[in-house]
Parts: C-alpha cells; structure tokens; sequence
C-alpha cells in the first residue's frame, strides 16, 4: 500500500492538530505526517500522494517555515503525484487574505507536474478576498478551516473532505469514522 505524506507547517499548533484529525479518518497506516520545519526535498520522492497543510499569517504571508522551504518546494518534481491542500485561516479577522498561502502553495507546484483534488466549495465562509479562490468558480484549491471563527464547523468539514479526498485519492482502506 503506498502511504500519504502529510507535510504540515503550523506556528501554534492549528494546522498541525488539523493534521492529525486528517489522519485519523484516513488511518494511522495510511497517513504519515511530516511537519515541513524539519523535512526536506527527498522526502518528498518517498509519496506518490501528497497532502500539504498551511497556514496564514500576517496579512496573506506565509506560514514561517514553509516560506523557509519555500525554493526548496518550488524544485520538487510534481509528476505522477497527487496533491489535496488544506489551510487554516481566520475569515472575519484576515477577511481579505484569508487562507492565502493555501492559493500561494498551490501556485508554486502547480507547474510541477501534479494531479490537484480536494477542491472544496466557499459555501459558508463569509470573507472578501482568497488567493485560494479558483478564478470563474466557487471553490478553493482545498479545503478551508477556520479553528478562530468556526471551529465548531471543523468535524464535519474534516467527515466531508477526507471522504471527497478519500475517493479521489482512490483509497482501498476503510475511512474512519471520528468523534473529535
Ligand atoms: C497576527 C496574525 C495574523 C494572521 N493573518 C492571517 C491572514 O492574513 N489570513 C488568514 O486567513 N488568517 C490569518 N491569521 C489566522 C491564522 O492563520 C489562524 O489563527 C491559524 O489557525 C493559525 O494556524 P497555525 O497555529 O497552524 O499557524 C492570522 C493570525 C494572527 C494571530
């Protein structure tokens, strides 16, 4: 069975605690998780399947230590891989750049060669401007969490994405069912 790397980059724990809530749907076998301050290039050849979590800081800037990897993972070939994002974000506080590395992220390796699933609908955020927005459509490049205004919507954004992304990825394995 290929495994999925999840690299993540978090500065106070959101997106890494969101990782782990992804792994435990998709299974502790299934989804290794790498947090991105310590990987490097060459893990990346280890995955066919790719799930890459960020987060945004100040004003649409990067989260710290992906923009630290940021040539790096710009020179990763993308070919024969498959990618979900997914990023963290808060929409009434940072309305006009919310979740923007999420798009910043995705535009670096977007030329690299990938498969992008995971797309997920901006239904029920309320912001004004998204690098993440797919232009002409009312969808991010992945999925949007907002653990400051809607953590309470987090469970079952986490239920709905990990099936889409379950299926899409092609999965064998049980998707598990989570009370968290
Ligand atoms: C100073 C500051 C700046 C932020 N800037 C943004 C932003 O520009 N866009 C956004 O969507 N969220 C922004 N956020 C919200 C964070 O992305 C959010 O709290 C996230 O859950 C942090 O995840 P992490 O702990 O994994 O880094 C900001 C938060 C703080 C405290």
């Amino acid at each position: 069975m290929s495994r999925i790397g999840l690299f993540y980059g978090s500065d106070e724990g959101n997106t890494e605690s969101i990782a782990f809530r992804i792994q435990a749907r998709l299974g502790e076998d299934v989804v290794e998780i790498l947090d991105i301050a310590d990987a490097t290039q060459l893990e990346f050849a280890n995955f066919d399947k790719l799930i890459l979590g960020i987060s945004t800081w100040d004003f649409g800037q990067l989260q710290s230590d992906w923009e630290d990897f940021w040539q790096d993972i710009a020179e990763v070939d993308m070919n024969g891989k498959t990618v979900a994002l997914f990023g963290l974000g808060d929409q009434f506080g940072y309305g006009d750049y919310f979740i923007d590395s999420v798009g910043m992220l995705h535009d670096v390796i977007v030329n690299n060669g990938p498969k992008i699933i995971g797309h997920w609908s901006t239904d029920g955020y309320e912001y004004e401007a998204s690098k993440a927005k797919i232009d002409g459509e009312e969808k991010f490049v992945g999925l949007a969490i907002d653990e400051d205004q809607q953590e309470h919507l987090s469970a079952g954004r986490l239920d709905q994405w990990c099936a889409q992304i379950h299926a899409e990825f092609g999965l064998q394995t049980a998707l598990l069912t989570i009370d968290d």
